[in-house]
């Protein structure tokens, strides 16, 4: 198993991500990290435990749904509160996509649920172990802890919790950190948060400097445990709402006992659809009748990816099961008007940049179809089949 740590800000897609790690028996889930980003971070932590307590509660009407989530019982992740803002300035949110809430407003849309959520009460999880440590000195003592080069850490949210681990211990982090894989970025695509960046880069440019790009080529993250999964790989990985409701929606009906208080559906997919039914809302009015699986396709890559021992010295991560990397040097914009968050791609000859000055090496995971629907059908949803 991959021992992972999941730094997220849910989040409609980072929900779904989480999920997707739920449900996979090939990960080890050490932790969660919460952090602002899509919601403030007292909302995203709030919403780890809806997760757990809509499963609690489907699991509850329908035990044997139990092996559909290998995880739930066989972790038992710490939660940690990360970072409430970004290294500097100000904080910035996306409730016009995911809700105030994160979750698509559905609290306010869906009083009828039956999930008992309590989002100031952890102990309603036994499956989780709340922790008072920051996300950053959690992220440290877990990698201090396990096997050097063993933890992958899966980023979906800002890159400001590794940053402030790094900080406080670069040299354990850069030694000990087995992968870090990222969803965030723009290359050669147009952003998702006006019209260059990509909403996490966007939130805390200065954290992705301090990873990813710093001055000092000592610091950071080493680019050969970096994968990078920027929007150029996951929008085009979509999933069309008709799929949702013919393919994954009945997936996760079960005839084994009645649903319980929740429109006739069982409490989990109850819970998907309703906190989807604002994204495809908003979806439909970009033009879209389908969701893009941004943080899934993260979660994807760590776990057809684990780290390996020695990365084979040319600089990238080794990718496997058709996954490629391709080599791009950039930087991103910290500070720009209307440029925040974007990141430079140095297209002239790249040896005027050594790797750990002013641009790096980057890898970017461009093999679009892994995650068809096929596949998100059946592994990427809540159960596995
Ligand atoms: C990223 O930003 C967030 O809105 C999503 O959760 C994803 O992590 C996509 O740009
Ligand atoms: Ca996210």
């Amino acid at each position: 198993k991959i021992p992972v740590i999941i730094d997220t800000d849910p989040g409609v897609d980072d929900v779904i991500a989480i999920l997707l790690a739920l449900a996979s028996p090939e990960l080890d889930i050490l932790a969660f990290i919460v952090s602002f980003g899509n919601t403030d971070v007292n909302a995203s932590y709030a919403n780890i435990l809806k997760v757990y307590q809509a499963i609690s509660v489907h699991l509850e009407h329908h035990p044997d749904d139990k092996n559909r989530f290998p995880n739930f019982f066989g972790s038992n992740p710490i939660l940690a509160r990360g970072a409430s803002g970004p290294l500097h300035g100000e904080i910035h949110s996306a409730h016009y996509f995911h809700g105030r809430d994160g979750l698509g407003g559905i609290t306010e849309r869906h009083p009828d649920l039956d999930l008992k959520i309590s989002a100031g009460n952890p102990a309603l999880h036994p499956q989780l172990i709340p922790t008072d440590k920051s996300g950053a000195e959690l992220a440290l003592e877990l990698i201090r802890s396990h096997p050097a080069r063993s933890i992958t850490y899966i980023a979906l949210g800002p890159l400001t919790n590794l940053a402030w681990a790094l900080r406080l211990d670069a040299a354990t982090v850069r030694e000990r950190i087995g992968l870090v894989v990222c969803m965030g970025g723009a290359l050669d695509v147009p952003g998702n948060t006006g019209p260059v960046a990509e909403f996490n880069f966007f939130a805390d440019p200065y954290a992705v400097k301090e990873v990813l790009l710093p001055s000092h080529p000592d610091a950071g993250i080493p680019l050969d445990r970096f994968i990078l999964a920027p929007l150029d790989i996951t929008t085009p990985h979509e999933l069309p709402f008709s799929i949702y409701k013919e393919k994954v929606d009945p997936l996760l009906e079960t005839s084994a006992s009645p649903s319980v208080g929740t429109c006739g559906k069982p409490p989990l997919t109850h819970f998907t659809s309703s906190f989807l039914e604002m994204t495809r809302e908003i979806m439909l009015g970009f033009g879209k009748d389908a969701m893009e699986l941004h943080d899934i396709v993260a979660v994807w890559c760590a776990i057809d990816n684990p780290p390996v021992a020695d990365e084979g010295g040319d600089g990238m991560p080794t990718l496997r099961k058709g996954w490629k990397s391709l080599k791009r040097m950039f930087d991103i914009e910290r500070t720009g008007e209307l440029t925040r968050g974007m990141l430079v791609v140095d297209r002239r000859d790249q040896t005027a940049y050594p790797p750990g000055a002013n641009c790096a090496e980057v890898q970017a995971e461009l093999e679009r179809h892994l995650l068809d629907h096929d596949a998100l059908g059946s592994t990427a949803l809540p159960v596995q089949v």
